[in-house]
């Protein structure tokens, strides 16, 4: 009994070692690079090469910081997570909440601030 508790506690100790380098940090570019950019462009000027002539709405440049700052940090996270229509936007925006993890949400919204150079609205 005694052996296959400390079995048990080595499988568990495994699972968490295994599991730790996928919650380490989230290289935000990264991910920026793999979702975002084909249409936000890889420096954020919304000139991605999704982004055909008749597209209907342009994606937000998020090099524009007084567009930018208009933005809370959470109405990011909301519209990254939900897609435009959750707010209001267009749904060429897609929602990502169930692509993209909370704390690759969150770096996200940390690597839009740094394209904007902008602190963006309070609350
Ligand atoms: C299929 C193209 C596309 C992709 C991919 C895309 N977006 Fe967008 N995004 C848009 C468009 C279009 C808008 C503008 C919507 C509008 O103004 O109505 C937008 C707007 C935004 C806005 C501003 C919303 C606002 O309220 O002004 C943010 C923030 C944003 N996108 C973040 C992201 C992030 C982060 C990713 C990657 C996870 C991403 N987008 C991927 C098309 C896209």
């Amino acid at each position: 009994m005694t052996r296959l508790k400390a079995i048990a506690a080595l499988i568990a100790c495994l699972g968490f070692v295994a599991a730790g380098p996928a919650a380490a940090e989230v290289d935000a570019e990264k991910v920026y690079k793999f979702y975002c950019a084909q249409c936000h462009g890889l420096e954020g000027k919304g000139d991605g090469p999704n982004v055909y002539k008749d597209f209907p709405v342009s994606p937000r440049n998020f090099t524009n910081a007084a567009e930018m700052d208009k933005l809370s940090d959470a109405d990011m996270r909301n519209v990254i997570r939900d897609g435009g229509p959750s707010v209001s936007k267009s749904p060429m925006m897609p929602p990502w909440g169930k692509t993209i993890s909370d704390e690759e949400v969150d770096a996200l919204v940390g690597h839009l601030r740094k394209l904007c150079a902008c602190e963006g609205k309070k609350g």
